[in-house]
């Protein structure tokens, strides 16, 4: 289906009749989503609220991925379901109305909001990272964004399990999960631990050295909350999953390389 065209998103729910959406589909080009709101607004807003609409009226359930990003990054705690919201730049609102446009379908819908997701595969930055550390003799990395890395393959398998658990299959459970992975750190802490790791794995090879840098140094067109954490014990109360540590995911995610 194209989300940014509702009307197909309606039209292959109608023809497949599906009894569980998962949709990981989204706009995700933060800084490029502050020149295309429209179609940034379309994909993230418009498309969830087709989807909820049309499960209600299936009597499907609907697992859908949120972010960080509807936050506004204050603070150094990490952020519950119910805090305030208040994202910083077009993507992160576009998110938010996607969330609320979804629920306000009334389905049966659990919307898991994620962070810094990366895995062995795709465009990432653990990938970025690992391949100019190769290059080059040092990278600067942000040191002042906080929050938690999460393996694409730990959210795979929380959508498996809560699919798997027919008990869990409760509209009283519809909401808003936080579900990113365990600890936290930063980006540039992120970086030093996948060059050290890399150089445990291959300690004849050198890798870059890592600087940490304000975000004053990395200007981007869409602001990022330096506060990223989420607090996901709601998650292990509803549904009894705990996300993996991000430094064993990482160690995980690099013995696929
Ligand atoms: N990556 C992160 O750090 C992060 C953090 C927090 C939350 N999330 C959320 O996690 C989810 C997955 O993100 P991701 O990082 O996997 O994003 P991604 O790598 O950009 O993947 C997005 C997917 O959406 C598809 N898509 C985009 N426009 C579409 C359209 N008009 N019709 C159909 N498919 C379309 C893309 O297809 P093509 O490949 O064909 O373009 C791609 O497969 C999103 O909801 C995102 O908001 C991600």
């Amino acid at each position: 289906m194209d989300l940014a065209d509702p009307s197909s998103v309606r039209n292959l729910i109608r023809h497949t009749k599906p009894h569980w959406i998962i949709n990981a589909g989204a706009y995700t080009a933060v800084d490029k989503a502050e020149s295309e709101p429209d179609l940034a607004y379309r994909i993230n807003t418009e498309a969830p609220e087709a989807i909820g609409i049309e499960a209600k009226a299936l009597g499907a359930s609907v697992i859908h991925f949120s972010t960080d990003y509807v936050f506004g990054g204050q603070g150094s705690t990490p952020y519950v379901e119910t805090d305030p919201t208040g994202p910083l730049g077009v993507y992160g609102a576009s998110k938010l109305a996607g969330e609320h446009a979804l629920l306000s379908g009334g389905a049966t819908a659990f919307i898991f909001r994620t962070s810094w997701v990366y895995g062995a595969t795709g465009k990432n930055f653990l990938r970025t990272i690992l391949k100019l550390a190769r290059e080059r003799e040092e990278l600067r990395v942000v040191s002042d964004q906080h929050g938690a890395p999460t393996w694409s393959r730990d959210l795979a398998r929380l959508a498996a399990h809560v699919i798997g658990h027919p008990e869990l299959h409760d509209s009283q459970l519809t909401g808003v999960y936080h579900a990113s992975g365990a600890g936290e750190t930063t980006w540039a802490g992120f970086a030093e631990e996948a060059v050290h790791q890399a150089s445990q794995r291959e300690p004849g090879v050198r890798f870059a050295t890592i600087t940490g840098i304000p975000t004053s140094e990395y200007p981007t067109p869409a602001a990022r909350p330096p506060n990223s954490r989420l607090n996901c014990s709601k998650l292990g109360t509803t549904f009894g999953w705990k996300m993996m540590e991000w430094q064993e995911s990482c160690r995980q995610v690099m013995a696929k390389f």
